[in-house]
């Protein structure tokens, strides 16, 4: 069925990609993005949208947090992807009023729209976060299965960075995370990530508007903005790999994360516009794969083939975790497979990273959190 869709944030890095998708599959989509400068330079400015945005959707310029163009911009929508949003963990620990309004207050806005207007919306989809979780989930040889909050202060200090018991202090081994842990959000990125999931499936359910949360891992791929020092780590050391710089490692490098290659975030996507199995759900979106920081690193400075060595700090970026992978199960018994392998999505990233022009933002950012004390 031919589906009239609202992609918030749809001129960004995931929206964009899930904007070709929806226009592959015949669907009629409109954009909606506030061309955020951070990420998409001066083409608010100039008037102008990012060269990869398809031709064929309509686009709109607005902020999440202006309830007229909003409202809008609602005006014949059959779906919402709500993919807007500011995405970085270490900034948001120190620009705390701008998170929390572009994110929790931007969604506040448009739940308002749903609960006060007139609309067609039968379908919300929310761009959630597994940086709600914490730390992810841990097996302790003592107590089984364990949730560790935060490292303390002391531990990171003594540059200890593994994590422990929470009851007995052993060190503990990462296990696949899945969607009943305990959420212990660590960030105020992080925060507002977990305020748009519930606000969104509060309202979803209070006003009968099917509603699915999908809580992405860490995505990568082309159209990541390598100009934004904020952005994740992939695109920040292909652009610093790029203009000749080391990439920098925080901790030791051995933290981890279950990098997700951004077709198969648009895939799940996809399948929670299909499914109605899905809604009023929470569904993890990555591969089930750890990687250390220190692999991605590497990879990249591999498919470059460039002489550089990374450059280890040993320093703790504040509101960081430690280990966090998916259990993905509850989403593959409806169908998804994560399809592309980390190599071939490096490979694909770094082909896209050599035609692009990337400016190296990220020393002013590490000073940024450095003179806060944030790393
Ligand atoms: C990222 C996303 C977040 C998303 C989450 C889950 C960004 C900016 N953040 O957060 O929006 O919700 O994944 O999908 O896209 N690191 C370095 N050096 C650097 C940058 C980072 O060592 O220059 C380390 C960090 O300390 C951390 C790890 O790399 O340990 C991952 O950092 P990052 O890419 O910012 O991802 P998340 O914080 O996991």
């Amino acid at each position: 069925m031919t589906e009239r869709i609202l992609v918030t944030g749809g001129a960004g890095f995931i929206g964009s990609h899930l904007v070709d998708a929806l226009l592959d599959a015949g669907h009629s989509v409109r954009v909606f993005d506030s061309l955020e400068p951070q990420v998409h330079g001066g083409l608010r400015e100039r008037g102008e949208w990012p060269d990869y945005l398809a031709a064929d959707c309509e686009k709109v310029l607005g902020d999440v947090r202006d309830r007229d163009a909003l409202r809008k911009a609602f005006d014949g929508m059959d779906v919402v992807f709500h993919q807007a949003a500011a995405v970085g963990v270490g900034q948001s620990m120190y620009e705390v009023a701008r998170y929390v309004d572009a994110n929790t207050r931007g969604t506040a806005v448009l739940l308002d729209i749903l609960a006060n207007e007139r609309h067609s919306v039968r379908k919300l989809v929310v761009a959630s976060s597994m940086s709600i979780y914490g730390e992810g989930k841990y097996h302790c040889d003592k107590h089984g299965e364990v949730y560790p909050k935060l490292r303390s202060e002391g531990q990171l200090a003594a540059r200890d960075w593994e994590m422990r018991c929470p009851m007995c202090g052993r060190p503990v081994e990462p296990l696949p995370t899945g969607e009943d842990k305990p959420l212990h959000a660590t960030s105020i990125y992080a925060i507002t990530k977990k305020d748009q999931e519930e606000m969104c499936l509060t309202i979803g359910r209070a006003y009968g508007i099917p509603t699915v949360a999908l809580r992405y891992f860490n995505t990568y791929g082309p159209r990541q903005a390598l100009s934004n020092p904020y952005t994740g780590v992939a695109a920040i050391f292909s652009g610093r790999l790029l203009n000749g710089n080391p990439p920098v490692i925080f901790e030791d490098g051995l933290q981890s994360r279950d990098f997700t290659h951004v077709s198969d975030i648009v895939q799940a996507n996809l399948l929670a516009l299909a499914r109605e199995e899905m809604d009023d759900g929470v569904f993890n979106v990555g591969t089930g794969q750890a990687l250390t920081i220190l692999d991605v690193a590497e990879a990249l400075i591999e498919h470059l083939a460039v002489q550089v060595e990374p450059e280890i700090v040993r320093k703790f970026r504040a509101g960081d975790i430690r280990h966090c992978f998916a259990d993905v199960s509850r989403l593959q018994a409806l169908g998804y497979r994560p399809r592309v392998r980390f190599e071939d999505g490096m490979a694909e990233l770094v082909a896209w990273v050599r035609q692009q022009q990337a400016v190296d933002g990220f020393e002013r950012a590490r000073q940024e959190l450095a003179r806060r004390g944030l790393a």
